[in-house]
């Protein structure tokens, strides 16, 4: 095993977390939104451990394709749709169900027969202005769908939050709103929850939740972390400690000299860098943790490597593994000092760094 940046993938938490959810939310199924890689925790891994997820959600057919060939044969939701008349016919040989959002898709669909019709569901752009149809257009694309002998009768019916990340959002309640009044008496489930309406708006749980970030053990809501919703953190970058000096007061500390050595003091160099995807922008003073102690990044991040204060770590040694996010630290105060959030820095994270896989269950 080389010594060199890695991430700990703890799956007991993955399966723990997924429990939370359905506690928040019984009376639905899950459907466990695994795209980018499983939000840098690695796809395939992400849907072995979540075997009890009723269904899956990518945004790429390519995604799916990837599932399949792993054998994964629950229904898969591409959330993104075709695009393409050959990824619809890829589609439908793989028997995924294609999120349709665009008049382009109900053209494609209009204009092939399939010996299997597919699964779809139908999306209604109830105020994110990304994807899906207005309300003004909803009925008509729902004629065509179901006018489509492409498609399966009865087609699901979703909408995505744009703001749920933020609990006092009223535009969530107006989107819930626009959601019921544009499907009633539409047949067909219904699905509108990410992380957000899981645990913000149990009145938009429906049939079916999608939950992304929650799964993985990060608040979907800013300014708190996983742990005040019962998650457990999945992800933990680990790196280790690779030099230890004594510097002098004034010294300059990395690249372009940005920081000094207020007096006579020990600097640690960890072994990780931005070519692993700890952010380049993070400030000084950014938490590390190392030993159970915090010790400030210092300096600006490099390509491998980076500095820390290590006056509050006078017993660091060479070869001891600081911990840049998970366990002990909440990847969303990383993220905040970044201004980024949980999301970019946990797909963020690049190939060179080796994951390591713990299933211990503690429930
Ligand atoms: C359509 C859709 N549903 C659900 C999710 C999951 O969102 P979250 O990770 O915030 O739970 C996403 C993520 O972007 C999405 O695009």
């Amino acid at each position: 095993m080389t010594s060199g940046p890695h991430v700990t993938i703890d799956l007991s938490a993955l399966r723990h977390n997924l429990t939370v959810i359905r506690a928040q939310a019984p009376a639905s199924q899950v459907m466990a939104i695994i795209k980018a890689n499983g939000y840098g925790h690695g796809m395939l891994r992400v849907a072995r451990a979540l075997a009890e997820a009723d269904m899956l959600g990518v945004a790429r057919v390519g995604e799916a394709a990837a599932l399949r060939a792993e054998g994964d044969m629950r229904d898969i939701v591409v959330l993104e749709g075709a695009q393409t008349l050959d990824e619809l016919l890829l589609a439908a040989e793989l028997d995924l169900s294609l999120v349709v959002h665009h008049a382009s898709q109900l053209d494609l669909l209009g204009d092939i027969e399939l010996a299997r019709p597919l699964a779809c569901w139908l999306k209604l752009d109830t105020g994110m202005h990304r994807l899906g149809f207005s309300p003004e257009d909803f009925d008509s694309a729902w004629r065509r769908l179901d006018a489509a002998s492409a498609a399966r009768a009865a087609p699901g019916l979703m909408t995505h939050f744009c703001c749920a990340d933020n609990p006092d959002s009223m535009l969530t309640h107006h989107q819930i709103r626009q959601f019921r009044e544009s499907t009633d008496g539409l047949p067909g489930p219904r699905s509108l929850a990410n992380s957000g309406g899981i645990f913000g708006w149990p009145d938009a749980h429906a049939d079916i939740v999608r939950p992304g970030i929650a799964l993985y053990g990060v608040s979907p809501f800013e300014g708190e972390t996983g742990a005040t919703r019962g998650l457990r953190p999945v992800m933990t970058l680990k790196a280790p400690l690779i030099a230890i000096d004594q510097r002098r007061a004034g010294d300059a500390i990395g690249y372009g000299g940005s920081w000094h050595c207020p007096e006579d003091m020990l600097v640690g160099v960890i072994g990780i860098g931005y070519g692993d995807g700890y952010p380049r922008h993070l400030p000084n003073g950014a938490p590390v943790r190392l030993n159970g102690v915090e010790v400030p990044l210092i300096g600006r991040v490099s390509m491998d490597m980076i500095s820390v204060d290590l006056r509050d770590a006078p017993h660091a040694a060479v070869g001891d593994e600081a911990i840049l996010w998970g366990e002990g630290l909440p990847v969303e105060r990383v993220a905040e000092q970044a201004g980024s959030i949980a999301y970019e820095l946990m797909c963020g994270v690049t190939s060179r760094v080796a994951a390591r896989v713990s299933e211990d269950e503690e429930d």
